[in-house]
């Protein structure tokens, strides 16, 4: 049997392989955020055969400053338990585990989607975005603290197996964890355990929320590639915080970068980080970013560079891509 469809049993959630689709963005909402009609036969479509162990859906809002873009999925409030129980259910009947992400978006979104300031760690441009946004005051961090832990007790109502929290790509936990971004001076700024302070109270407090029983993931942008930004030694010390403090997967992507990186091409190129962090925390890892080939994805496995593989763009665009893995490599 090959590595890839080989199972992974974990104590609170058990994947039948090591195949993980990541989240993608389709901007197929309804308007207020609301799972459409579009979104279940999406889901639908790409869990069919169930050869993706587990399936993590696109990034959702938790509050509405938080949002990243117009027809972004919503979990801000429980009128919209009803519908994601639908789409939890969807994914699980075709034998695949269903996670869904949460995110706040901080200055990463724009005053046109949110229709008033962005808010952010501090009063500095996102080098991704444009405009100056607002910094956040402390009250204010713990309103946010707060809606990742309501958010991910409602991911836990609807149904599904397990939460994912987004810090990667430049949103706002991933403005807290780059020193470009966050020049408070108060706890919450400074070195690296103060820029993951926020990090350890939002995963604190899901896990009060949630119970013992329930999967957290954390994505992590364990690398910002820019001059300034954060890099894999923070990284090396943020996850063992992490583990210490509940997550029980942890999904590596890029910073600043986001999850393409200019000067790193070819298959797996954050491999150099997940196989670093492997070495200092004993949770799964997964590794995800231009893989479209199953046999380098068993090769990754087969060298120890993640417990898991993520391969996003190539599902997108052929949702036969897993069946054809499973028939290729068996
Ligand atoms: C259209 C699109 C939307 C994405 N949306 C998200 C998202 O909501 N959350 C997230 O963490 N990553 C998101 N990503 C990043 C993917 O999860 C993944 O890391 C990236 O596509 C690289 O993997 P790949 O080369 O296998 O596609 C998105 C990527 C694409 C192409």
């Amino acid at each position: 049997m090959s590595y890839l469809f080989k199972p992974l049993e974990l104590e609170k959630l058990r994947l039948t392989n090591r195949l993980v689709m990541p989240p993608m963005a389709t901007a197929k909402s309804e308007e207020n955020g609301k799972v459409s009609q579009a979104i279940l036969d999406y889901y639908k479509e790409k869990s069919e055969g169930g050869h993706i162990s587990l399936i993590i859906i696109e990034h959702s809002f938790i509050m509405p400053e938080g949002k990243a873009s117009n027809n972004q999925m919503s979990i801000a409030d429980d009128s919209l338990i009803k519908e994601l129980k639908s789409l939890a259910e969807v994914i699980q009947s075709n034998g695949s585990k269903a996670i869904m992400q949460i995110n706040h978006a901080g200055s990463g979104t724009t005053k046109e989607v949110i229709k008033t300031t962005p808010v952010a760690p501090s009063a500095v441009t996102n080098p991704r975005r444009g405009s100056i946004p607002r910094e956040l005051s402390r009250n204010e961090i713990q309103d946010v603290i707060n809606a990742f832990r309501n958010a991910a007790l409602r991911v836990k109502k609807s149904g599904f197996d397990g939460v994912e929290i987004h810090s990667a790509h430049g949103y706002l936990l991933n403005q807290f964890f780059s020193p470009l971004t966050n020049k408070r001076t108060d706890e919450y700024g400074g070195d690296i355990y103060n820029r993951i302070k926020i990090h350890l109270e939002v995963i604190r407090a899901i896990r009060e929320a949630v119970g013992e029983d329930f999967p957290i993931l954390l994505r992590l942008g364990a690398s910002d590639f820019i001059e300034g930004g954060t890099t894999i030694e923070d990284s090396k010390i943020a996850v063992k915080e992490f583990e210490k403090a509940g997550v029980d997967i942890l999904d590596i992507s890029g910073g600043f970068c986001g999850y393409n990186v200019p000067h790193l091409t070819g298959q797996g190129y954050f491999a150099p980080l997940t196989e670093a962090i492997k070495k200092v925390i004993n949770i799964p890892v997964i590794l995800t970013g231009g893989i479209i080939e199953a046999e380098v994805a068993e090769r990754l496995l087969v060298e120890e560079k993640a417990d898991l593989i993520g391969v996003g763009r190539a599902i997108f665009n052929n949702s036969n891509w897993a069946k054809n893995a499973h028939e290729s490599l068996g």
